[in-house]
C-alpha cells in the first residue's frame, strides 16, 4: 500500500470536504466478501456464456438444454451469496454516510450487502436478488438472504434430477394472483431500475467515488460522465485499469476493502 499513500491522502482531503458524495459500485466491492465478479479471470462470465444465460428467455432455454452443467454452477453462486458478509469496504461507506458525507450509493450489485452494512440510500439499478417480483402483477416480496438460500438449497437437495421442470418447482408463487415470481433483477435487454434517481444522484454530487466496476455495462457507465459534466471530482478505486480511469481526478489501484478504510481513517483524524 505504501506507494499509494499519497493518493489515499489526496482522496481523503477531497472526501473530507464533500457534502454530497455519491458512490457508484460494482461487483468488485463485494469480491472481498467472497462473491465472484463477472469479468475478472475466473469470474461468472468465464463459467457461463453471458449471451446464453444473461436474458430471461435465454436462461430458461439454457436450463432446458444444459441443466446438469448449469445447476452446480448456480449452487456455487448460491453458496457465495449465502456466506457473504459486508467487508471493510462496505463498512467504510456506511461510516461515511453516518458522518454526513456520503448521500447515495448507486450500485450495479444485487447482493444487498450495502444495505446490510447500514447504508440507507442505495439505488439498485440492476435490482436485488433477495426480492422477488410476480411476472403477472409485479407484486414484490423481500426475503431474508440467509434463510431464503438455506431453504432453497434444502429444496434443491430433495430434487431427483436437474431439469427445467424441477427448476420451475423451486420458484415462489405470488400470494396476490398465484402466478410465478422471479428474482427482481435486471437481465440483459431489460429496463434498468430507478434510472431517474441514479442520474439525479450523479448530477447533484460534489464527489463521485467509483468502486469495483469495469464500467462496460450501460447505462450504469454513464453515471460518472454525468457527475463529471456537472462539476464533481471523480475518484476511482479498482486494482485493475477500467473504463473510468481516464475520467478520474484520482485513481487508486487498490482493493476497495483496503483503500476505503485507509481513507476513512484519515478523514476521522
Ligand atoms: P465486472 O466483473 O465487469 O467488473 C468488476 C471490477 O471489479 C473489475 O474492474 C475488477 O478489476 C474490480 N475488482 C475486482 N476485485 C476488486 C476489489 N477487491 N476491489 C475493487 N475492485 C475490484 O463487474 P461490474 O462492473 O459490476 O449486469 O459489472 C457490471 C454488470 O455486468 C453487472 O451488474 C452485471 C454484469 O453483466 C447484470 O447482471 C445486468
Ligand atoms: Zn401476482
Amino acid at each position: 500500500m505504501k506507494h499509494h499513500e499519497e493518493k489515499i491522502t489526496q482522496a481523503a482531503l477531497i472526501i473530507k470536504k464533500a457534502h454530497r458524495m455519491t458512490a457508484a459500485s460494482g461487483a468488485g466491492i463485494s469480491a472481498e466478501s467472497g462473491i465472484p465478479t463477472f469479468r475478472d479471470p475466473g469470474g461468472i462470465w468465464d463459467h457461463m456464456d453471458m449471451l446464453e444465460v444473461g436474458t430471461a428467455s435465454g436462461f430458461v432455454n439454457a436450463i432446458e438444454r444444459n441443466a446438469e452443467t448449469l445447476f452446480p454452477l448456480f449452487i456455487n453462486i448460491l453458496d457465495a451469496f449465502q456466506y457473504a458478509e459486508p467487508n471493510p469496504g462496505h463498512m467504510a461507506l456506511s461510516d461515511m454516510e453516518k458522518m454526513g458525507i456520503l448521500k447515495t450509493i448507486i450500485t450495479q450489485n444485487v447482493d444487498n450487502l450495502h444495505q446490510e452494512a447500514g447504508n440507507t440510500n442505495v439505488v439498485e439499478v440492476h435490482g436485488n436478488v433477495f426480492r422477488s417480483r410476480c411476472i403477472n402483477c409485479s407484486h414484490r416480496v423481500t426475503v431474508d438472504r440467509k434463510i431464503y438460500i438455506r431453504e432453497l438449497k434444502e429444496k434443491i437437495d430433495r430434487l431427483m434430477s436437474f431439469n427445467l421442470e424441477n427448476l420451475l418447482s423451486l420458484v415462489m408463487i405470488c400470494d396476490k394472483c398465484g402466478s410465478m415470481m422471479r428474482p427482481d433483477v435486471v437481465m440483459f435487454g431489460e429496463q434498468v431500475h430507478d434510472l431517474q434517481n441514479a442520474f439525479e444522484a450523479a448530477r447533484n454530487c460534489d464527489v463521485m467515488i467509483i468502486l469495483g466496476t469495469s464500467g462496460v455495462v450501460y447505462p450504469a457507465a454513464y453515471f460518472p460522465v454525468e457527475a463529471k459534466q456537472n462539476g464533481a471530482k471523480i475518484i476511482v478505486i479498482n486494482p485493475t485499469v477500467n473504463a473510468f480511469v481516464r475520467e478520474s481526478d484520482i485513481y487508486i489501484p487498490m482493493k476497495t476493502g483496503e483503500a476505503l478504510p485507509a481513507i476513512l481513517n484519515l478523514i476521522r483524524n
